[in-house]
């Protein structure tokens, strides 16, 4: 069913889900934001949260933490094929894994979809959250959840909306959802971008998904060895990668931070105001990926449980200073269908010729307000 976006497409599952005392949610510390909130609605009706840490160094969910968190219970496995923050591809695996164990599974696909193939005859979670934009650029706000229809009968809709319902009366109380799809495609959608989604699919098909596959992960491969040697005159590396530091079960996003010549992270800040004078774009932050954040720049659980962390503060800054954080996040390239190795020389130049036994300037950086 179409809905404005992958978030959109995790909300409906997250409001429906029949989370109840005694049921679990499991996720990997590695989610983007739109999944973790899940959380909020499975916390509102009882069910148990659990997280599971990814590990340093290369910041991947351990096979056993998996096993051990789905040997409990029963409920909702939700992670990513692949990770918005570190391009690492998590196992589609534990998708037959969680349904031996009584899990449904959410796949959030958003990150992996773009350049690799997901063949849902061969591994079928039970809703998968897409966003098209992400795929082929245009057009934006208009996402998916692919659902198993098995899957979509057992959520509870809160509500109901126009375009949802089969029949409803509003003085005698009473509605009845849809039997398709369209129970949960609320109001008007996107018609006229909609249609365009056929367009991106085939211009996808016409290319090729494979070879689209294979070009980003060369970039990729070839973009971390060059950021690897990258070094200051005195040998020491100008560059740390957050995740896999090779190509091996990983896509095409690579999260880093540029260190200057006393090895210090250079203010994600300033790497944003450099590359982007260069007509480089890059993304700095946190990617709306806190647990692969906190897992890159290790910091203790005990530390993220502060009090101190639970009330509103200024900005993120102040939340930056409890933490004791050097910087507010990583600098994170993206490989998609459009990329090329022009773009791959560009940014290793712009680095050598920036950053190279320098330290640069930090004036006049704005105060980071959000996350
Ligand atoms: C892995 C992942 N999931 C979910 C989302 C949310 O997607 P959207 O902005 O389309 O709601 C993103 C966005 O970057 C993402 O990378």
């Amino acid at each position: 069913m179409f809905t404005p976006n992958a978030t959109g497409a995790c909300r409906l599952v997250g409001e429906a889900y029949p989370f109840r005392r005694g049921s679990r949610l499991v996720l990997t510390a590695d989610n983007h934001n739109s999944v973790n909130g899940i959380r909020e609605y499975a916390r509102a009706r009882g069910a148990r949260v659990a997280y599971l840490p990814v590990r340093p160094p290369e910041l991947r969910v351990g096979d056993d933490d998996m096993r051990a968190a789905l040997s409990r219970g029963r409920g909702l496995l939700a992670y990513p094929a692949q990770s918005n923050f570190t391009g690492v591809q998590h196992p589609l695996g534990w998708i037959g894994l969680a349904h031996e164990r009584g899990y449904d599974v959410l796949l959030d696909a958003a990150a992996f979809a773009p350049a690799n193939r997901l063949d849902l005859s061969a591994v079928r979670p039970d809703f998968v959250p897409v966003s098209w934009y992400k795929v082929f650029g245009y057009p934006t706000g208009v996402g998916c959840l692919l659902a198993r229809r098995s899957a979509l009968r057992r959520l509870r809709r809160p509500w109901f909306a126009g375009g949802t319902i089969q029949a409803v009366s509003a003085l005698g109380g009473w509605h009845v959802l849809a039997s398709d799809e369209t129970a949960f495609e609320d109001g008007t959608l996107n018609f006229l971008a909609i249609p365009d989604v056929t367009f991106g699919v085939e211009w996808v098909d016409g290319i090729g998904l494979d070879l689209i596959h294979r070009r980003v992960s060369r970039l990729t491969a070839w973009t971390l060895e060059r950021l690897r040697s990258l070094r200051h005159g005195d040998g020491t590396p100008m560059i740390r990668v957050y995740g896999p530091s090779t190509a091996e079960g990983r896509g095409g996003t690579i999260a880093f931070n540029v260190l200057d010549p006393r090895g210090e992270v250079v203010d994600e800040r300033v790497v944003a105001r450099d590359t982007s004078a260069a007509g480089i774009s890059i993304r700095t932050g946190c990617f709306c990926n806190p647990g692969a954040g906190e897992g890159a720049f290790r910091i203790e659980r005990r530390t993220l449980r502060s009090r101190a962390l639970r009330r509103p503060m200024r900005d993120l800054d102040a939340y930056l200073g409890v933490l004791g954080l050097p910087s507010g996040g990583a600098v994170r390239a993206s490989f998609g269908l459009v990329s090329n190795e022009a773009d791959v020389d560009r940014l290793i130049a712009l680095l050598a010729d920036t950053y190279r036994d320098r330290t640069p300037r930090e004036q006049a950086l704005h105060p980071r307000e959000r996350c």
